[in-house]
């Protein structure tokens, strides 16, 4: 009998009240993550910068910024979605997380995801790809291409950060991000083709023969399948194509 889904409060104070690894000691605040509590998109960024840590909100730089735009680009705005990170504490300097803090603090990630239960995770940057799909394929290859985590759609797309620093990955962020809308207007009008389907067969055909007519193999010509490895070098951890162990719904430590 699986447990029931933590409240996203109790994670919450959970989060507020970690001291697991030496970043407690040099926040200002931990950054749990804003947005819808239902939301049917999850985005996953990688670690509160200065401005984060100081507001105790995910994504309000120049970073967040630019992704309220590019959420925009995809028909969606910040309270559709639930932003979080992989890291709830500032790495001081902004320095990569390391692994260890990884893992210490993604138990917390596992369960937002788990109780927000999203259709699609953004997973934005290296380190949030890296750690959803549990791989070693490079952010560059795998951004704009639909993969899968047991139940959950995963969209990575390069981190807003970086388009930045280098100019020439904004155009691949706003076409990844008109990608992600197109995805979730197919995903919609699936969800509308199948319900018809089941009140009035003859429906669906015109329900289907409606819905907003899609690139062909827009997202499909970039789908990749990532090869099952750990990132962090460890036991096999349940990939992409796995169904019924999403590779984040690792063992439960919260
Ligand atoms: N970059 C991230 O990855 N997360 C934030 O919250 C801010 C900047």
């Amino acid at each position: 009998m699986p447990k029931p889904h933590i409240p996203l409060e109790q994670i919450r104070a959970e989060v507020e009240a970690c001291r697991k690894c030496p970043l407690a000691d040099g926040r200002t605040q931990t950054v749990f993550g804003v947005g819808n509590p239902a939301a049917r998109v999850l985005i996953v960024g990688e670690a509160p910068g200065k401005n984060e840590d100081l507001q105790g909100e995910p994504f309000v730089g120049a970073a967040g910024k630019f992704l309220n735009e590019l959420l925009a680009v995809a028909g969606l705005c910040r309270e559709d979605v639930f932003i979080a990170n992989v890291l709830k504490c500032r790495p001081p300097g902004n320095r990569d997380p390391r692994p260890e803090e990884i893992e210490l603090c993604t138990p917390y990630l596992r369960e937002q995801t788990r109780t927000i239960d999203p259709e699609f995770i953004v997973t934005l940057g290296n380190f949030s790809t890296k750690f959803i799909l549990k791989t070693e394929v490079g952010i560059t290859r795998l951004h704009g291409t639909l993969q899968k985590a047991g139940r959950f759609k995963v969209f990575p797309i390069f981190h807003p950060a970086a388009a930045l620093y280098d100019g020439s990955k904004r155009e691949a962020l706003e076409n990844d991000f008109a990608t992600l809308g197109q995805l979730l207007r197919e995903s919609d009008a699936a969800a509308l083709s199948a319900a018809a389907d089941e009140t009035a067969p003859g429906a669906a055909a015109a329900a289907s023969s409606a819905a907003p007519a899609v690139a062909p193999g827009a997202a499909a010509a970039g789908t990749l399948s990532v090869t099952a490895t750990s990132a962090a070098g460890g036991a096999p951890s349940a990939v992409a194509g796995e169904p019924a162990e999403p590779a984040i719904d690792q063992p439960r430590l919260l």
